[in-house]
């Protein structure tokens, strides 16, 4: 029997349309059946879901997230960053393939949609390794990956040095349509580093990475994908000059997007004077020119996505020298936040921020989510945008505890995400309320 729910009265924030009004969300069982004026909803349901005060927004999407599993379940499991990503919103996510086997055959990939779908709860699509064991020596069995589902291609961390094999990467998955997504760092100028280079590493007494290994690496990829007719995406820009190569490389008509992290947007290379390793993460923070450019970049759809790169490490692995302590930084149940604070400064609109988290995402890897359009998957997230809270990682669902978040002071925060219509998560003060009268 077919089953209709209204989520009435809230403001619904509508990405494709770049519009946030006042209006009623109908779902039938796992679709959506349209956006209404408000109270007009209510006539054609058989519930109704109370969103007064409330954002509702398509199911936000992390193109990137690191889920650990397999090999490194005290890191994170599937479960645990699947239990995380739905406490920040998130509805869909992609994640990394330098899991330990790597995600370069479609046993790996089968074996992560497996335990994703005991999860239950989000949306879970592997990317597959570009090179086999990430080695940067040949190509990984991507046609059979592909047949097994992945979204995407990257040897994520580990920079493809070899040009030529990205040559071959970028054709042969353009057979596939899939995107290259690129960690872009020259290893050669990055050796030793450990913190971005310049005065501030130089009072740390700390070996720099320079923008320049960033960039030439940037520039080399943009070249290659003019060359072969491939999809790029770069992962975590973090420099100015980046953003300046992304801009001409769109401006030319290059099939090259790019994502942005929240700590890119939000922290310099100052975080890391203290020598807190939660500071530490690749590409390393930069400085506050760089912000400014990725925060216009990610306003004016430069960059198309905000990703965490969300990246649990045990506490074993961060409570050491600097630099001997790993690289990264947990991000699932910080970024919804983080990224209203840049509507609430004036760096973009609201609708537009939906945007870099939903379908801008969705589109890059071609997943059926991130719209509000009549047929789409039933993948919602309610957000209460004046939930006051203080980041405490010790709360957090993810095992993940390295955030640089900590003690901070945030508005804003999910409150209810529905998965194919289904109510996953919910955080709403009157049903944990009612809920409670009636257990009692
Ligand atoms: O900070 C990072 N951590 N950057 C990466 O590229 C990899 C990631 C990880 O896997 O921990």
């Amino acid at each position: 029997m077919s089953q209709r729910v209204v989520i009435a009265g809230g403001t619904v924030v509508d990405p494709v349309a770049g519009k946030a009004a006042p209006g009623d969300v109908l779902i039938e069982n796992d679709q959506l059946v349209g956006v209404f004026s408000p109270g007009a909803g209510g006539a054609e349901s058989d519930t109704v879901m109370d969103a007064s005060g409330l954002l509702v927004l398509p199911g936000l999407v992390d193109m990137h997230v690191h889920l650990r599993e397999p090999g490194y379940e005290y890191k994170e499991t599937i479960a645990t960053g699947v239990a995380a990503a739905l406490a920040g919103g998130f509805t869909s996510l992609a994640c990394m393939a330098n899991t330990d086997p790597v995600n370069d055959s479609a046993a790996v990939t089968q074996f992560i949609l497996e335990r994703a779908r005991v999860a239950g709860g989000a949306r879970v699509y592997p990317i597959g390794a570009l090179s086999a064991g990430m080695k940067g020596e040949r190509l990984a069995e991507i046609g059979e990956m592909y047949r097994a589902g992945i979204v995407a291609v990257s040897d994520d961390g580990r920079p493809v040095m070899d040009a030529g094999l990205m040559r071959r990467a970028l054709e042969y998955t353009s057979m596939f349509g899939l995107p290259i997504i690129v960690h872009e760092e020259d290893g050669h100028l990055a050796a030793g580093g450990v913190m971005n280079e310049g005065v501030t590493a130089l009072r740390l007494g700390l070996h720099g990475i320079p923008a320049a290994a960033e960039e030439v690496m940037m520039a080399r990829d943009i070249a290659l994908t003019d060359l072969t007719g491939g999809r790029l995406h770069v992962a975590h820009v973090s420099t100015a000059g980046s953003v300046a190569l992304l801009r001409d490389a769109k401006a030319r008509g290059l099939a090259v997007t790019a994502e942005v992290t929240p700590h890119h947007l939000f922290l310099t290379e100052e975080a890391v004077a203290g020598y807190g390793t939660n500071a530490k993460m690749a590409p390393p923070l930069r400085n506050a020119r760089d912000v400014e450019a990725l925060r216009a970049a990610l306003a004016d759809g430069t960059i198309d996505a905000l990703a965490t790169d969300h990246a649990p490490h045990h506490h074993d692995e961060k409570e050491v020298e600097f630099e001997n302590a790993a690289n990264g930084v947990v991000g699932l149940e910080t970024a919804l936040p983080l990224a209203l604070r840049l509507v609430a400064d004036g760096v973009l609109d609201l609708p537009a921020l939906v945007a870099r988290m939903t379908v801008g995402p969705a589109r890059i890897l071609g997943l059926p989510a991130g719209t509000l359009s009549p047929g789409a998957p039933a993948d919602l997230t309610l957000v209460d945008p004046e939930r006051r809270w203080r980041v405490e990682a010790r709360t957090f669902r993810s095992k993940g505890r390295n955030t640089p978040f900590e003690g901070w002071e945030m508005a804003g925060r999910a409150v209810a995400v529905l998965v194919g219509g289904r109510l996953v998560y919910d955080d709403r003060p009157g049903t944990a309320a009612a809920l409670r009268s009636a257990a009692s």
